[in-house]
């Protein structure tokens, strides 16, 4: 069950890519073609299918960061429901702040900033206001059971599992009504990935509608509404 089953977030039509080899005389790579699904509010949708299906790359083409080869990835913004591979560089920056989120498998460090900060960032960029952004970034902190003492450094020497950390809650600061998540708790151990599945299930319940990837069975299992095995779209020819 949905908690908002009749909003539509997402909706991916005839979705095509193919990569072009530069390096390699221009070798067309063909990696899906045709795909097409719907995402509600309140929905995980999990991508299956082995290793090199194209699940990243299908993330990155909704997320605007791969160009589609064809196809549709319509996303419910505010009212409208734009089309994310038609839209201009500034409708897809707009989209980012206020209603696409995305999680990446490892933090992009900046040097010098504080985690708290990278934390707060996407809160502060969608209006809230600082002192509300910075509250919402500790209680993600605390969720994630990153260790106070840590807050005010920059995440550059943490471990792996710490910056992860610090990435999903980045992730989970802004106001964003889908969220992609790219593997966010590969590098977590049981306790961390438990509460990645608790916020999620919570914003679940305020309708945040998520499309991700989850190699771990249980947390699959445990997220997942539905699953999309993407090998079913395989390409056999360049899209
Ligand atoms: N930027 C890229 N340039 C060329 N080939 C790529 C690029 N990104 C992904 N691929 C290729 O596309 C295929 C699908 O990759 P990916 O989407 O990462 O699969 P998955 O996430 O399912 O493991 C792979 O064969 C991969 O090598
Ligand atoms: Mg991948």
């Amino acid at each position: 069950m949905t908690a908002h089953p009749d909003t539509i977030a997402l909706v991916v039509e005839d979705l095509g890519k193919s990569f072009t080899l530069h390096m390699h005389g221009g070798t067309r790579l063909p990696v899906v073609s045709q795909v097409g699904f719907e995402v509600h509010a309140g929905e995980c949708v999990v991508l299956g299918g082995p290793s090199g299906a194209g699940k990243s790359s299908i993330l990155k083409m909704l997320y605007g960061n791969y160009l589609a080869g064809s196809g549709h990835i319509r996303v419910r913004h505010g009212r409208a429901l734009v089309d994310i591979v038609e839209a201009e560089p500034r409708a897809i920056l707009d989209i980012r702040r206020m209603t696409l989120g995305y999680v990446s498998q490892f933090l992009r460090v900046i040097p010098r900033v504080p985690a708290i900060e990278i934390v707060a960032e996407p809160a502060l960029a969608a209006g809230v206001e600082r002192t509300a952004a910075l509250e919402r970034a500790s209680g993600l902190l605390h969720a994630l059971n990153l260790p106070e003492r840590l807050w005010r450094l920059p995440p550059a020497t943490f471990s792996g599992g710490e910056q992860q950390r610090v990435n999903i809650a980045r992730g989970f600061a802004g106001e964003h009504s889908i969220l992609i998540l790219d593997e966010p708790t590969a590098s977590l151990d049981a306790v961390n990935r438990e509460a990645v599945i608790g916020l999620m299930a919570a914003r679940k319940a305020t309708g945040t509608a998520f499309v991700g990837i989850f190699h771990d069975e249980e947390v699959r299992a445990r997220v997942a509404d539905r699953i999309i095995d993407v090998s079913a779209f395989a390409a056999r020819e360049a899209a």
